[in-house]
């Protein structure tokens, strides 16, 4: 019997992806993986939210060496550029202040050009390229009590902002709580988060590892925003990022209409949709393992996602079907993948490689990577999602 880490009532396990390291825990070789937690994420129909019940603590997550780092992908790099333009001409933020938690790179605030603005964020690899930027930044995970350092420190901000951090951490109320702390009553409270309904209808079950602690919905964000006394006053729908995201504008201020003419009626399916989405799944890893036993001349995958370690691991799918990786990422040449221990190798080598068939993990990406790659040579792409099939 599990209990909600908001609320405390009771809640429903409804996905379970087996034993799981932390996947973005990159290891040396003959290093071991030190976490291991269960993969098994609940419903709370009180918060309307899934959950993850076994939570690794978020410091062995998000520390010093968290490898993730968003200017490797050309993508998501023009999401933040266009990200600021939209931010900038909504609140004109010409001289005002603003504070990015969890920045990584900084992809976003650097092009606030005409703005102060200040990062947070704990890892060394991201903290390089936020120097090299001219980002100031706080080298830390934000808490309340961080909060009220940096209140001190830089005083109140008209804009909190920030992207794919709050799915990841489980004392929410607490982060709210940090956000209201440094936040100016008039300002805005901004973030994308991926939404939990298009997941699951786009059976994107390998979103679900222990970064992904919550999966939200727009009901749940409002129920979150009302305890502290927010409301929603936007929701901007992104389609292509993470599966499917929203971006949410929240604000404490009295004079902003609140977005409550938008119905999710639809939401009421979420429960239902976890169970289709869990079957989904089930096939997609048997299918996987099958199309790679059929490569009798053995294969190579493309792009050391941390989205792939849940098929990976829970198919349990290592480098005798897989023999290595390619990737771009400093971080992560010449470690092994989490759990399965396959090979990260530089994809610089990868033209290379005489592999016929290649297995494509950022398959959301496949638009930038496959046309790029074949065209110096020809392969077979295999994806699995959103079903095992060749590209
Ligand atoms: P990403 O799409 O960010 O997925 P996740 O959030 O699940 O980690 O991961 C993309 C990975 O692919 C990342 O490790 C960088 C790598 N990559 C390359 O190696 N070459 C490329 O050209 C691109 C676009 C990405």
């Amino acid at each position: 019997m599990y209990s909600c880490h908001l609320c405390g009532d009771p809640v429903e396990p409804v996905l379970d992806f087996g034993r799981q390291p932390l996947a973005n825990s990159y290891l040396l070789p003959g290093e071991a993986d030190k976490v291991w937690y269960n993969a098994v994420w609940g419903w709370c129909d009180a918060c309307q939210m899934l959950q993850l019940v076994d939570v690794p603590d978020v410091s062995l997550v998000f520390n010093a060496d968290y490898p993730y780092i968003t200017d490797q992908s050309k993508f998501m790099m023009n999401h933040f550029r266009k990200t600021a333009e939209c931010l900038e001409e909504r609140y004109n933020l010409e001289g005002q202040k603003v504070l990015e938690i969890g920045a990584n790179s900084g992809g976003m605030i650097e092009h606030l050009r005409r703005t102060k603005v200040i990062a947070v964020e704990p890892a060394k690899a991201s903290q390089e390229i936020l120097s090299r930027k001219n980002i100031p930044f706080w080298d830390t995970l934000f808490t309340e009590g961080i909060a009220r350092t940096i209140r001190k420190e830089d005083g109140l901000f008209q804009m909190v902002y920030c992207a794919n951090t709050l799915r990841s951490l489980v004392n929410l109320d607490n982060f709210f709580r940090g956000v209201l702390e440094v936040l100016d009553d008039k300002g805005v409270f901004v973030f994308e988060e991926p939404y939990l309904p298009e997941i699951l209808r786009k059976n994107e079950f390998d979103q679900f590892y222990s970064e992904n602690v919550y999966g939200f919905t727009i009901t749940a964000i409002g129920r979150l925003a009302i305890h502290h006394g927010m409301k929603i006053i936007q929701i901007d729908e992104l389609p292509d990022n993470h599966g499917g995201s929203i971006r949410y504008h929240l604000t404490r201020a009295e004079n902003l209409p609140d977005a409550r003419q938008f119905s999710f009626s639809y939401e009421n399916r979420v429960r239902q949709q976890c169970g289709e989405m869990y079957e989904h799944a089930l096939k997609i890893k048997d299918d996987f393992r099958q199309a790679l036993i059929k490569c009798l001349m053995g294969t190579v995958g493309y792009g050391a996602t941390a989205k792939s370690a849940t098929l990976l691991n829970w198919a349990g799918i290592g480098s005798s079907l897989i023999s290595r990786i390619y990737d771009s990422t400093p971080t992560k040449i010449g470690k092994l993948t989490p759990g399965t221990h396959i090979p990260i190798v530089d994809s610089a080598e990868f033209q290379n490689d005489s592999s016929r068939t290649v297995v494509l993990f950022p398959y959301n990406l496949k638009q930038e990577i496959i046309p790029r790659e074949n065209a110096i040579r020809e392969r077979k792409w295999l994806l699995y999602a959103p079903e095992v099939h060749y590209d």
